[in-house]
């Protein structure tokens, strides 16, 4: 008995330290290939974020399909295998008044771990390309974002809205990681995975998620918020990022496969569900008019702004590592914080991709 529990202490020791990411790829369905497990990024929240990764079915589940603030039929319940029913009109509008802070538009506290129990709050989109060329995008969905304050004025908060969907992406090449999307409001920003930090496993990157706004960084610390045509003359918005809360995005994921040519998911796994991906409409509830009391318009900023699109609408076959958008695709050779004086500056070690 004694030697028996020995040498499994040892086995199970020698597994620990083997392999930190054993326990990942475990939860992940047959298929998913292993480096898009093996280098998944690790999200740092920030520590005073009340609106924490949610639920993809918690949110439905507190939500109504409405046209122009009017109640459309659909599927009842709502869930994530018949969201797609719903037209690209629909906004899911939250049945509570969101600025009482319901407890659901909080979202989950992730555990020691970084695990988001009871609750699936990922989606993993692998799209493979041909020739080892193989795209994945986590996207992580938050419930609630909040705008934050233009030069930390308490009446000049701008852009809270409900839904958020934030991704990063990871381009393979073979199996090996080459570089790394960290979506930031209308654009974002692309690094060499080779200069991204990374995780004590010294494989996956780390992107931080900023308080609030849940922009994704490559590096800690504050970064401008742009707001694109809004030019205050005093000081910008600024995304305050931290090591906070660890948050493992593999741990509560949904996994699948992404086919260009038909423009179609599919899960790994059977029972997966996977409608809701195809629901073109906007996962939040409309801008509130001004005649709404919750609304506040200064400088043609709303207080509350519209719900975000899903997945699907976020470029899964995209040429270049960045979404294209107009902008220059700048694939950082060196960690940089965002700094709109910097946004297209070309720093030694980058690399403008067309
Ligand atoms: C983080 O966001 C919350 C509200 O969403 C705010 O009350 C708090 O002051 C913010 N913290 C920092 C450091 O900006
Ligand atoms: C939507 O899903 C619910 C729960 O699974 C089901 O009862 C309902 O029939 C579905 N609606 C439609 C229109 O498929």
């Amino acid at each position: 008995m004694v030697g028996f529990g020995a040498i499994a202490a040892v086995a199970f020791a020698a597994t620990a330290l083997a392999a930190p990411t054993k326990q990942n790829k475990r939860q992940a369905p047959e298929g998913v290939p292993d480096y898009v497990l093996k280098y998944a990024p690790i999200v740092y929240l920030h520590s005073q974020d009340p609106y924490l990764p949610s639920d993809f079915q918690t949110h439905l589940s507190h939500s109504s399909p409405k046209v122009n603030f009017n109640t459309v039929s659909g599927p009842s319940p709502l869930n994530l295998d018949n969201l797609s029913e719903l037209g690209s009109d629909v906004y899911l509008t939250s049945n509570d008044d969101v600025t009482t802070n319901p407890d659901w538009i909080k979202g989950i506290r992730p555990d020691s771990s970084g695990k988001t129990n009871d609750g699936i709050t990922t989606a993993v989109v692998v799209n493979d390309k041909g020739n080892g060329n193989v795209d994945a995008f986590y996207f992580y969905f938050y419930t609630y974002n909040w705008g934050g304050l233009v030069a930390g004025i308490k009446d000049l908060n701008f852009g809270n809205h409900v839904g958020d969907w934030e991704h990063n992406m990871i381009r393979f090449s073979n199996g090996a990681p080459q570089s790394v999307w960290y979506s930031q409001h209308a654009n974002g920003q692309a690094f060499k995975y080779s200069v991204t930090e990374k995780h004590s496993d010294s494989l996956r990157p780390i992107a931080y998620s900023a308080n609030g706004s849940h922009a994704h960084y490559a590096i800690g610390g504050t970064h401008d918020h742009t707001i694109p045509n809004f030019n205050l003359p005093f000081g910008v918005l600024e995304d305050k990022t931290e090591r906070g809360i660890l948050y493992d995005p593999l741990l509560a994921a949904y996994y699948y496969k992404f086919d260009a040519a038909s423009n179609t998911f599919s899960a790994y796994e059977e029972g997966t569900p996977t409608a809701y991906l195809d629901f073109a409409g906007r996962w939040g509830d409309q801008e509130y008019p001004t005649s709404d009391p919750r609304q506040v318009k200064v400088f043609g900023q709303a207080k509350f702004s519209s719900g975000p699109t899903g997945p699907r609408d976020k470029q899964l076959n995209r040429a270049n590592v960045c979404p294209d958008n107009g902008n220059e695709c700048i694939l950082r050779g060196i960690l940089v914080p965002r700094r709109v004086e910097d946004d297209s500056t070309i720093f030694e070690g980058d690399e403008v991709l067309r």
